[in-house]
């Protein structure tokens, strides 16, 4: 008797409208692209329509807008309702449409998509892209749908570029976005104001950043090896009252804010392991 070989049949993967060609919508085209996905870009600008040709992507046509199984709003967050009345009339009646913004909900299509009944959806890049190169392999994508078979698709387009995903709460999409602009945007903030310390102190800027970026390197990778308590270094975790004081001294007002902010939290991470003394002097001159 022959054995019987069970034909594995591939899933086939859905065709992506890309509309828009800034810093996410290029990395978007990029990674499906190299992962054999049928992409298809619609660039607004003369621009980046070159861009996008000379980068080799196949600009959308009609043909592109109705066979689309997804459409991909890559636009400014402000810009998601009018791209997506833009492309509505001529995509398929039952087309997803799925925004990019981290901050926005799925209200934010606009009245006149929800009546379509179409589902809707956000894939968030939790990744700072501020160039079309950048990598989205190894980052994580928020995802929201209102359709199980939405939300399937976009765990399969994140999987497919090596993103872990995560599901946020329609509720909960500000705090969100406040804790993911905390750890991106306003870290570049920090580095900032810790440049400005040295500035303070006589050093140059450039020089102080080149300095700067391998210490807050190695802050995240004890983080990541060891968690928050055992990953901190610096002195409220070594108890040193007296080096916290002397910070606090030679900062100019706004970075003794900051400092002194900061350092609240890192006392409430490893406060119990101080005697209680060193953590009562410290939660005073950090109040
Ligand atoms: N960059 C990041 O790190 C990052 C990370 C996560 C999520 N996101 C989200 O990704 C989305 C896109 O952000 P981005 O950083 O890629 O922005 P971007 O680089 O400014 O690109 C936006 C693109 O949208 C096009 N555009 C603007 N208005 C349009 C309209 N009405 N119709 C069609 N196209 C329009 C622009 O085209 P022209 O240039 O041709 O005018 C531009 O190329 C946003 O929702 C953002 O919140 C960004």
């Amino acid at each position: 008797m022959g054995v019987r070989v069970k034909k594995q049949r591939k899933q086939k993967t859905p065709r992506v409208l890309i509309v828009g060609f800034g810093r996410v919508g290029g990395a978007l085209a990029k990674g499906l692209t190299k992962a054999k996905w049928d992409v298809a870009v619609l660039p607004r600008s003369q621009d980046s329509v070159r861009r996008a040709a000379l980068s080799g992507y196949r600009l959308a046509d009609h043909d592109d807008l109705r066979a689309a199984n997804l459409c991909l709003l890559a636009v400014p967050d402000a810009q998601v309702q009018n791209a997506a009345e833009l492309v509505l009339e001529d995509l398929g009646p039952g087309t997803p449409l799925v925004h990019l913004s981290g901050a926005l909900t799925l209200t934010a299509f606009g009245q006149t998509v929800i009546d379509t009944k179409r589902p809707l959806g956000s894939l968030h890049p939790l990744a700072a892209i501020s160039d079309p190169a950048d990598p989205l392999q190894g980052h994580t994508a928020a995802l929201a749908a209102t359709s199980p078979e939405l939300l399937a698709m976009l765990e399969r387009l994140a999987a497919t570029l090596g993103m872990k995903t995560i599901e946020v709460p329609e509720t909960g999409r500000a705090a969100y976005h406040a804790g993911a602009v905390l750890s991106a945007g306003l870290l570049v903030s920090l580095a900032d104001g810790a440049v400005a310390a040295l500035q303070h102190a006589g050093l140059d800027r450039e020089q102080s950043l080149e300095a700067m970026l391998p210490l807050m390197n190695s802050a995240l990778r004890g983080l990541a090896t060891r968690g928050f308590a055992k990953g901190l270094t610096g002195p409220v975790v070594r108890g040193d009252v007296g080096v916290v004081q002397a910070h606090l001294d030679s900062l100019p007002a706004e970075l003794g804010s900051i400092y002194r902010l900061l350092s609240r939290r890192t006392l409430a991470l490893v406060g119990e392991s101080l005697p209680a003394e060193t953590k009562l002097a410290l939660q005073r001159i950090l109040a």
